[in-house]
């Protein structure tokens, strides 16, 4: 069978990060710092769940699903000591979005070996750039997360956020059941009217989940955990975010209501009530797709930097794969399937324009690992609102993106499809350098 970094067989050495010049440990964060320091543990178990509704599921869990929010300030040096009790499997954790040195990416085969049951492995970074994240497992990933191996991290400004009501909405199938946030069901929370509220929004499942607000106007503030700049008010409008992605939104609470729906599911939906009786808003099931590339205003074309450009083309598709004689489907990346597609080898500093073609018929949400990439254009138009500078993006079927990568951040990164069944089919390739 093919073995992937989603795949990994927990007793193989890293193989990739063992070939290569630069050990892994030298990338890696030192454990001590003069800062301050946030400690975590996390428990990766299997776990009979009870949902709100009363279903019961059989879960991977780092505790509970989602796992506990990790909450830390910018600046922080953070430490999460990973536990596996019983997953047979392995476990790792990656810290999706996070842009840290590669040592503690978290990916199986490639910056560690999986976490054994009975063993333990401590991750470490600075959490410099203030924003939404998720953390999933990244052994046999696609079955851990969508089991349950995956939750929230919110980095804080040092300076704390403008809002005052802080809450995070990750969207996430389970078994049958859909969460929103922790529940399956209907959710109400009292907020006072006129309060600013700050809504993380996250997609930690395997297709596009779009999110609607009903009740308020709101500005879109961020998106993959960077600022939008001069967000503008947005009164009607689905958002559309990608498997892996996060859009942060903001408003000020009316004195009536606020519903929050997704299209995973009629029952799990979050209602922020001013007051007792306050009639609860109906979603405008027609509102269209806001449109990232176009939202906010530009604050000037940002500074492509000086050195090297390099050009890079990723034709995605799904082609038949002969096993044995037995054709099947594969996900590939220019005509190949992981481990068998050439790595992009470029140099520190170098600038690297990837063009992303999706030649297939199902969306693709690219991922890159340990970088964030500046979206210049789509379908050749180029894009012209506030810059987005992203770390998962939807490759829709016919769709071509150029976004701009600055290499800036030395190791071997991961850049897959987070729909994850597509990535352990074979959509993934390794970005590398010293
Ligand atoms: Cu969120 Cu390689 O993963
Ligand atoms: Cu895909």
């Amino acid at each position: 069978s093919l073995t992937t970094p989603h795949q990994h067989p927990s007793n193989a050495r890293p193989a990739l990060a063992s070939a290569d010049a630069v050990s892994v440990e030298e990338l890696r964060t030192p454990p001590d710092a003069d800062g301050p320091v946030a400690s975590f543990d996390l428990t990766a178990g299997t776990e009979r769940l009870t949902l709100a509704s009363g279903a019961s599921v059989d879960a991977w869990a780092f505790g509970s699903v989602p796992g506990p929010e990790l909450r830390v300030t910018e600046g922080d040096l953070v430490k999460v000591t990973l536990h596996n009790a019983d997953i047979a499997e392995g476990v790792t954790i990656h810290w999706h979005g996070v842009d840290l040195p590669n040592g503690d990416d978290g990916v199986a085969g490639v910056t560690q070996n999986a976490v054994r049951p009975g063993d333990s492995f401590q991750y470490r970074f600075v959490a410099e750039d203030p924003g939404t994240y998720w953390y999933h497992t990244h052994q046999h990933s696609a079955e851990g997360v969508k089991r349950g191996l995956y939750g929230t991290l919110v980095v804080l400004p040092k300076s704390g956020i403008a809002e005052q009501v802080d809450l995070t909405l990750p969207v996430h199938t389970l078994g049958r059941r859909v969460l929103l946030g922790e529940t399956d069901e209907g959710r109400t929370v009292r907020v006072e009217a006129g309060q600013s509220v700050r809504l993380r929004l996250l997609n930690t499942d395997q297709v596009p989940r779009r999110f609607r607000i009903a009740g308020t106007d709101f500005r879109v503030v961020a998106a993959d955990a960077r600022d939008l700049t001069a967000p503008t008010p947005v009164e009607s409008a689905a958002l559309r975010i990608p498997a892996g992605g996060r859009l942060d939104i903001a408003f000020t609470m009316p004195d009536t209501g606020v519903l929050v729906t997704t299209d995973a599911s009629s029952s799990a939906s979050l209602t922020l009530t001013a007051g007792e009786g306050a009639a609860t808003p109906q979603v405008d099931p027609d509102a269209p797709d806001l449109d990232l590339l176009h939202y906010g205003r530009h604050a000037g074309t940002p500074a492509v930097p000086d050195g090297p450009l390099i050009e890079s083309t990723m034709v995605l598709d799904r082609l038949p794969r002969f096993l044995s004689g037995i054709p099947r489907e594969a996900y590939t990346v220019n005509g190949r399937v992981f481990p068998h597609i050439p790595s992009l080898d470029v140099r520190e500093g170098d600038t690297v324009r990837l063009t992303v073609v999706n030649r297939g018929w199902e969306t693709h949400p690219m991922h890159i690992h340990g970088h964030h990439v500046l979206v210049l254009s789509r379908n050749g138009v180029a894009a012209t609102g506030s810059p987005l500078r992203l770390d998962t993006f939807d490759v829709q079927p016919g769709e071509v993106w150029e976004v701009l990568l600055s290499a800036d951040n030395p190791g071997i990164w991961m850049d897959h499809c987070h729909n994850l069944d597509h990535a352990v089919e074979g959509m993934m390739m390794a970005l590398r350098y010293e």
